[in-house]
């Protein structure tokens, strides 16, 4: 009988208990292997801190946000001898592979573990949607929705007091969030880091806006998003005379339960990682390409982030103003 690990490391995520229990289920029922639970991410892998996980444990947890595991930002490469700490565990834990959800950090150290031969597989996570070699990772689609729905209640309020209203979404790098809660909420602009903008630019798509009859508009701002000042132009810009109020989302879009296209997507990814751990191809990621689950190298999803698709941003554009 084959003992094997399960961890959930980083932010959490609606769709990560749906990804564990897929793992166990079928791990138990077509494989009868037995697993540990390892808590909090890399930090339980460090401290050999697990608990046992059967179809007791799974049971009702698909619908739950949050991850029944404990996460954690416990990166072992960042401490002293932290990768051998790891190797050891593994086999003073008796695992004889590591299933390892979460993004590009918990995932860069799978990578290291994997090219150590640790039989590891890994799990796409994140609601940012920005991690390389997965069209789609679980969570994103949730969060949308809570940005989408959260925009239509800001819009009313906007249109009542003729205020300009800027949500603030999550998306520290990527501006995936915003562009398409951002498209589905109807804002009037909509920035991302991966673009560039002068307040000039925004004042003027704003007043635009504006001067054609409009007294009210939603700017979508990912929290990564940057300003540029115009050479010497710091603080000399004129702003607009709007009445503005700035609404921070924050954790609410990480919070709660997944919506079912996320469930779906958590599943398929637990049972294809289970079934790579049973066909002992380590050193993968589970991945989505169009409609397929597909197993790709860990090291092509940790190169680089996913940044938006130029081609949706600039179809956004039309409404901007
Ligand atoms: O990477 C996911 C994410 O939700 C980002 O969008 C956000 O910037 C960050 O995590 C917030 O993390 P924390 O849990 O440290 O507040």
């Amino acid at each position: 009988e084959k003992t094997i690990g399960i961890l959930t490391g980083g932010g959490d995520c609606p769709g990560l208990n749906a990804v564990i229990r897929a793992v166990v289920r079928k791990g138990i029922t077509a494989y009868r292997y037995r697993f540990r639970g390892i808590l909090k991410g890399w930090k339980g892998m460090m401290e050999c801190d697990w608990e046992p996980l059967g179809l007791e444990e799974i049971s009702g947890i698909l619908p739950k946000g949050g991850t029944i595991l404990g996460t954690s930002r416990t990166n072992p490469f960042k401490e002293e001898d932290g990768g051998e700490i790891v190797v050891d565990n593994m086999r003073r834990m008796k695992l004889d592979a590591l299933v390892a959800i979460g993004g590009e950090d918990t995932l860069g150290v799978a990578n290291k573990l994997a090219s150590m031969s640790v039989p590891i597989v890994g799990v796409p996570k994140t609601i940012d949607n920005d991690l390389n070699g997965t069209d789609y990772t679980f969570g994103f689609d949730t969060a949308v929705n809570i940005v989408t729905e959260a925009i239509d209640r800001i819009h009313t309020t906007a249109e009542s007091h003729n205020r300009v209203m800027v949500i603030e979404v999550m998306g520290r790098h990527s501006g995936w969030i915003a562009l398409h809660a951002g498209l589905a909420g109807g804002a009037d602009m909509i920035l991302i880091p991966e673009q560039k903008y002068t307040i000039q630019e925004i004042v003027s798509t704003i007043r635009k806006r504006h001067e054609r009859g409009k007294d009210f508009s939603i700017v979508v701002v990912a929290e990564g998003a940057q300003l540029v000042s115009e050479e010497g132009e710091e603080n000399k810009y004129e702003g607009t005379s709007y009445e503005t109020r700035v609404t921070v989302l924050g954790h609410l879009q990480r919070g709660g339960t997944p919506t079912a296209f996320d469930r779906v997507l958590g599943t398929r990814f637990g049972i294809a990682a289970i079934d790579l751990v049973h066909a002992g191809d380590f050193g993968k990621m589970v991945s989505l390409q169009g409609n397929e689950i597909v197993a790709i190298p860990l090291a092509e999803a940790v190169n680089q982030l996913k940044l938006v698709d130029q081609e949706l941003y600039d179809l956004a554009t039309v409404f901007f103003g």
